[in-house]
């Protein structure tokens, strides 16, 4: 081999090398940097956190900075500093998710910095119970606080057992997006469906459930009240016509009095008469 070939092929491999890297270097120059925070999970130490951004660099004069959680612009955050900061005061489950800082500029696209905090999850919205009728649909729900999302599931507990819901009649239908979970029961059944449901949310860092009561009434229930009425109706014309017919031959034995001897003698009859006698006495 020829040295000479050798050292040119060497320095042209070096000289690419150093191409790249000064090509690297310039372009990461032109683009801003910014110095954050690190990702955190609640709860933590000392009962707050600040969360930081610096703008450590830019390719151009920065306009403005603020802040956003999970997509969102959080209010009165704008400032123009290069440094900017928003406080976590005693923060919950509620504080959790993806906050980030973002710098717009004059001339070119705003850049962004990510901090992650993260939660066990807390359900804190469910519906306590649901009653409804026989074919009708149920609809129970829970939502969480807490980052990341959980991962949600349903399960029936029967005699204190958990199980996962039985769809084998297609009826149960679960719709969950990030916080939120929502568990359809269509054509109530009301042998099978009345009783427990618990929601499960589950992330890395921890597991929650909720109780749900579903009580699922006879097609017939609307209906009791109305049938009460008319029980009552019914009693009190039977009281009425016993009353009449108790009075009745009272009466017709006055009649019977003046027109002749008594038909009958039976023991009713007597106590009658004893009746009227002591009435006339
Ligand atoms: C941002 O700058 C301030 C002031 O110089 C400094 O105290 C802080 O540690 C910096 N924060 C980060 C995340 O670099
Ligand atoms: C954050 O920056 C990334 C690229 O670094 C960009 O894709 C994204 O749209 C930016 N987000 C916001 C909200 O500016
Ligand atoms: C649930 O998530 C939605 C967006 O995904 C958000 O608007 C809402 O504030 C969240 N609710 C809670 C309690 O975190
Ligand atoms: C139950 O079955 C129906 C019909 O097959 C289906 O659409 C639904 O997604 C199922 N639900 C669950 C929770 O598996
Ligand atoms: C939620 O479900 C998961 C997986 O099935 C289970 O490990 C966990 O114990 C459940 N959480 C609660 C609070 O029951």
């Amino acid at each position: 081999m020829i040295p000479g070939k050798r050292r040119a092929a060497v320095m042209s491999f070096s000289l690419a090398i150093i191409g790249a890297l000064l090509l690297q270097t310039v372009s990461s120059q032109n683009e801003p940097s910014i110095a954050s925070s690190d990702h955190t999970s609640l709860p933590v130490e000392g009962d707050s956190y600040l969360l930081q951004c610096n703008l450590t660099s830019a390719h151009s004069v920065h306009q403005e900075s603020y802040w956003m959680k999970n997509g969102e612009e959080i209010a009165q955050t704008r400032s123009p500093n290069r440094n900017t900061e928003y406080f976590l005061k005693k923060p919950r489950g509620d504080a959790a998710g993806v906050y980030m800082c973002v710098y717009t500029f004059e001339t070119a696209p705003p850049a962004n910095a990510t901090i992650e905090v993260k939660s066990a999850p807390d359900i804190i919205g469910h519906k306590r119970s649901e009653n409804k009728n026989e074919g009708q649909v149920a609809v129970l729900y829970c939502k969480s606080t807490g980052y990341p999302y959980p991962i949600w599931n349903w399960r029936k507990f029967d005699n204190g057992f958990p199980r996962e819901i039985d769809n084998s009649s297609g009826r149960f239908t679960i719709s969950s997006r990030d916080n939120y979970t929502e568990l359809h029961i269509a054509n109530l059944d009301i042998n099978l469906d009345p009783g427990e449901y618990h929601c499960n949310a589950t992330n890395m860092l921890g597991t929650r459930d909720e109780k749900i009561v579903l009580r699922v009434r006879s097609n017939l229930a609307p209906l009791w009240p109305l049938l009460g009425v008319l029980a009552e109706i019914i009693i009190l014309i039977v009281i009425i016509v016993v009353y009449e017919k108790r009075k009745k031959p009272d009466d017709l034995q006055d009649d019977d009095d003046h027109a002749g001897p008594v038909k009958t003698n039976s023991t009713n009859n007597h106590k009658d008469k004893n009746l009227r006698q002591r009435n006339t006495n």
